[in-house]
């Protein structure tokens, strides 16, 4: 198992502070007592928390410091073959109690005599809070969410309490619980058995969804978008259609950013797309997550990109990905920026799990320029103005969707006012203004201020950036700006 590994690696490397992010201490006790099993060098795990104490007989109760003395006082037993066995201390929720300086020196202490006694402190937490004092001597290791073999089992486990006949497990329900603790999902299936006396993933996603938020940063979306109420993007379209189809082997889908002027439905596209694909969404928010300790707010992108993990094959939509580095206010917290950019980087680069992540941004000048770099993603997409091919068929969907009513939509024909400089967002408010107000287009286009017009320079900046570096993500290729664009007359549009 991959988590069990990777703490042998660290133990065997000698890192004697071994920090496990986890919701679920007594899963990772678990999980390593059953390894010890095979693993003669490891003496057995002594387990602390403060209520509890230390072992059956509730040594150190109430006191974090005395744990720390037994470790040190321990000797350590010898293997048959005569080399020092490692001994393992495993202190519960140990976060809380390192705001005491005394509890910080001796956990140093410990840490920097057990490296070379073999004696390791592993703290398990379910939040990244380590004292700078004590930063360099701890590794950080995630334990995993549950496989889906793990969520098999804990509901075939309550369906066999329900009936004496064994049920087979739904794969829909699985798919339904993937992403939820242990703990959460046997509640989940619980409550949907108490409501409807079988396991219903329609449950299972309200409950998922409310789990989600409580994070914070991780909102599910399931939305009944379509690639068909986009007009154009073509390319885009296509290149995502076909790095997602379901396929059997070869390399997954890492993912695209989405670069290009306000309104041109960068956020639209990343919203269809999962709906598209049969693929579960998930929004992180990443402008939103500067918590007030740095430990907390990595701590919580770490949490909610083993989510996403778990939940695969998903997709992971991070909107207006920029606003994490202006951060509060801009200034001050560049440090906390960066980390945290690190944290996602390096996530982007070595996750293995089929998640697919589709980044928007507005404003490159405020990326750093690794973060940018083709190879980092599948696709870097530059959405321009749209083409009038491209608005003819945005015109198309708005009048089709707001010309249901008698409304002044249908009376003025086909005829549309000039549109230079619109992207479709302007042409979807003045189709929705039409219907509102009940006035022809002409007259609703009055109350349309084109960004174009509005952050003109800045459009051209962006497009100056783009051109060359990005994708077209209206035809296949590489985008190219386009200074002198072909002067607008009236257009008849199909319907
Ligand atoms: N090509 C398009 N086809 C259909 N609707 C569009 C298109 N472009 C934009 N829209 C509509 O315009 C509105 C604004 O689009 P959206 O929010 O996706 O733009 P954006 O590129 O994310 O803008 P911002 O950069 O301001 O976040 C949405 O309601 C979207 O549906
Ligand atoms: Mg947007």
């Amino acid at each position: 198992m991959m988590f069990l590994d990777q703490l042998n690696d660290y133990l065997n490397a000698g890192f004697s502070g071994i920090w496990i992010q986890t919701s679920e201490p007594n899963e990772v006790v678990q999980d390593i007592v059953q390894r010890q099993q095979t693993t003669p060098d490891w003496e057995p795990l002594r387990v602390w928390d403060v209520a509890k104490g230390l072992g059956h007989e509730g040594q150190c109760k109430g006191d974090p410091l005395a744990p720390l003395q037994v470790l040190l006082d321990a000797r350590n037993e010898k293997t048959d073959q005569g080399h020092e066995k490692a001994l393992l201390l495993a202190l519960l929720n140990y976060h809380r109690f390192l705001a005491n300086p005394v509890v910080v020196q001796q956990l140093q202490n410990v840490i920097l005599h057990g490296k070379s006694a073999r004696k390791f402190v592993l703290v398990l937490s379910p939040i990244l809070a380590i004292p700078v004092e004590l930063e360099k001597l701890f590794v950080v290791l995630d334990h995993p969410l549950p496989c889906t073999e793990s969520l098999q089992r804990i509901a075939a486990e309550l369906l066999a309490d329900e009936s004496s006949t064994a049920h087979p497990v739904d794969p829909g329900i699985l798919e339904a619980a993937t992403g939820l603790t242990r703990y959460e999902a046997e509640g989940a299936f619980a409550l949907s058995l108490a409501r409807h006396n079988s396991i219903e993933p329609g449950v299972l996603w309200e409950l998922k969804a409310q789990m989600l938020k409580k994070n914070g940063l991780l909102e599910l979306h399931r939305g009944q978008e379509r690639f068909a109420d986009l007009g154009g993007m073509e390319a885009l379209k296509t290149f995502c259609t076909k790095a997602l189809a379901p396929r059997a082997a070869g390399p997954a889908a890492r993912g695209i950013l989405l670069l290009g002027v306000p309104g041109t439905g960068k956020s639209a596209f990343a919203k269809a797309l999962g709906n598209e694909v049969q693929r579960p969404t998930l929004t992180l928010d990443i402008g939103s997550c500067f918590g007030s300790l740095v430990g907390e707010t990595e701590g919580k992108i770490r949490q909610a990109l083993k989510t996403a993990d778990a939940m695969a094959p998903a997709i992971l939509y991070i909107d207006e990905i920029e606003k994490a580095l202006s951060g509060v206010g801009g200034n001050g917290d560049s440090g906390v920026s960066t980390r945290l950019f690190g944290t996602v980087l390096t996530w982007l680069n070595d996750h293995a799990s089929d998640v697919f992540v589709i980044a928007t941004c507005n404003d490159i000048s405020k990326l750093p320029p690794e973060f940018s770099r083709a190879e980092r993603w599948d696709g870097v997409f530059f959405l321009d103005m749209p083409t009038d091919i491209e608005k003819n068929a945005i015109w198309g969907i708005y009048l089709r969707q707001f010309g249901q009513a008698d409304s002044g939509i249908r009376a003025i024909g086909n005829a549309i006012p000039p549109d230079k400089g619109w992207t479709g967002a302007e042409i979807k408010s003045c189709c929705r203004l039409a219907a509102l107000l009940d006035v022809p287009l002409a007259d609703a286009a009055q109350h349309v201020v084109p960004v174009a017009q509005t952050a003109s320079d800045k459009v051209a900046a962006l497009r100056d950036w783009a051109s060359g570096r990005c994708l077209s993500a209206t035809k296949p290729g590489v985008y190219q700006s386009q200074q002198n664009h072909a002067p607008k007359t009236r257009r008849a549009i199909q319907r």
